[in-house]
């Protein structure tokens, strides 16, 4: 099994290119579903998830070309297939957003119920319980969602929390649904913004996309275009904070400040020194960092996919931080292994209390979770002396050869078998 292995101590200096959304690329590869034209999308980074979808769409009848490593054309001619087995969903949870799209256009879904990052129980009840309000048929036997529709029809619903898969899988039905759709409570993370773009470009009609309530009128179907992924907004803010802990002065291009201001805020209160402009952000940090309480929450609040990182930043940090997690119910594992780094972390409940100490101690500690592990490869760039991250599959998941970018920033960071 893959691990990386860090020299602490080094502090970043340099320029990284951010490569395209993750989490926008997964529902845009969905989008190709809705229609028997081509998608054609641009700045897709080269990531395990991304591999698994494609696969995942591949053995649904879907015809794929990478013309280059940044780019696929998706051609759902026909879909032979609108089945997602429990092999493929099992390591990501966002093959659940293929159910929408399939049931619009095929009338047909068998989707295994998800796994992913085991960060919390992560229930689909809001995507179903949307879809019935649509009209679809939705039974659940032997570990697998079955779902049927004639046609789907506009619906108003109202989502009980919010989601952003839940939100943008039932964006993406609607576009094909009898009548007009309104969506209310929604999640307005920015890759729903993006996902809209893309889907009015093909030629839906969809509003309100990055605000709580989104109007769907349904159009009969969809058509071929081309779209650009937005920038990575969680592989920015790692960088960020990997920068604000270990001291230095980086170069983030490729990327929108926009999407992070509640990260911003907090490095700055950290004792970073950040300025950005339409493309580009630049950090330097000329001093020890100062501790930084946060609560995650629904954009544009704190991300909960940025709260790990924070606990390496607060366990080096001048004084002491309270993180609350609101989103998940597990995602504090990455402390077990902070301590065994020498941390000084509590946990109560869904928060954790961190007192600054001078310096985290390299030890060999394992990945439990795509942005657990983000957390420890933070970790590893700040301690004294040689850290061994073990199960890093879970970063493949998610951070586009973050060993090669690390490296051109002057970490001592290597991958070894
Ligand atoms: C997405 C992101 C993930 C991020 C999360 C929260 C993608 C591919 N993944 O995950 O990186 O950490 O948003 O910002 O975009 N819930 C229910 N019932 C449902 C759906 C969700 O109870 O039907 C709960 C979940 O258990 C969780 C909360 O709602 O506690 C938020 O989950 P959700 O926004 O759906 O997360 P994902 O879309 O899976």
């Amino acid at each position: 099994m893959q691990k990386l292995i860090i020299q602490g101590g080094k502090s970043l200096h340099g320029e990284v290119t951010i490569s395209g959304a993750k989490n926008a690329v997964l529902p845009l590869l969905c989008a190709a579903l809705l229609t028997k034209e081509s998608l054609k999308i641009n700045n897709v980074p080269v990531l395990r998830d991304i591999t698994t979808m494609l696969s995942l769409l591949k053995q649904m009848g879907t015809d794929i070309i990478e013309p280059y490593s940044s780019e696929v054309v998706l051609s759902a001619s026909q879909l032979t297939h609108p089945v997602a087995p429990y092999e493929m969903v099992k390591t990501m949870r966002a093959a659940i957003l293929v159910l929408g799209p399939l049931l619009a256009r095929a009338g047909e879904a068998t989707i295994s119920l998800p796994g992913g990052c085991a960060i919390g129980l992560r229930p689909v009840d809001q995507h179903i319980k949307g879809l019935q309000a649509m009209g679809a048929e939705i039974s659940i036997k032997h570990g697998y969602i079955h779902a049927t529709a004639k046609k789907l029809r506009g619906a108003r619903i109202i989502f009980d929390i919010v989601t952003v898969t839940g939100t943008e899988n039932l964006m993406m039905a609607a576009t094909l649904a009898e009548g007009t759709t309104i969506l209310e409570n929604v999640a307005r993370e920015p890759e729903i913004v993006d996902l809209a773009h893309c889907l009015n470009a093909m030629g839906a009609n969809i509003q309100g996309a990055g605000t709580d309530i989104i109007a769907i009128e349904g159009v009969s179907s969809l058509h071929s275009a081309e779209h650009t992924v937005m920038p990575d907004r969680i592989e920015t803010g790692t960088f960020l904070v990997a920068a604000t802990a270990a001291g230095g002065e980086i170069y983030l291009k490729n990327t929108d400040a926009h999407l992070l201001d509640a990260v911003l805020d907090k490095l700055v209160e950290a004792g970073a020194q950040i300025d950005s402009a339409e493309n580009w952000i630049h950090l330097k940090m000329p001093t020890k960092p100062k501790s930084v309480n946060l609560r995650t929450a629904p954009y544009p609040a704190f991300p909960t996919d940025m709260q790990a990182q924070f606990m390496s930043l607060n366990c080096i940090a001048d004084g002491t931080a309270i993180i609350t997690e609101t989103i998940f119910e597990n995602r504090l594992m990455h402390v077990q292994e902070l301590k065994r780094m020498n941390a000084n972390i509590e946990v109560e409940g869904n928060a954790a209390i961190i007192c600054g100490i001078p310096k985290l101690d390299g030890a060999h500690v394992m990945a439990t979770d795509l942005r657990a592990s983000a957390s420890l490869v933070i970790a590893g760039l700040i301690a004294q002396g040689e850290t061994v991250i073990d199960r890093i599959y879970h970063l493949d998941r998610g951070y586009e050869n973050i060993e090669g970018k690390l490296s051109a920033l002057g970490a001592q960071i290597r991958r070894a078998h």
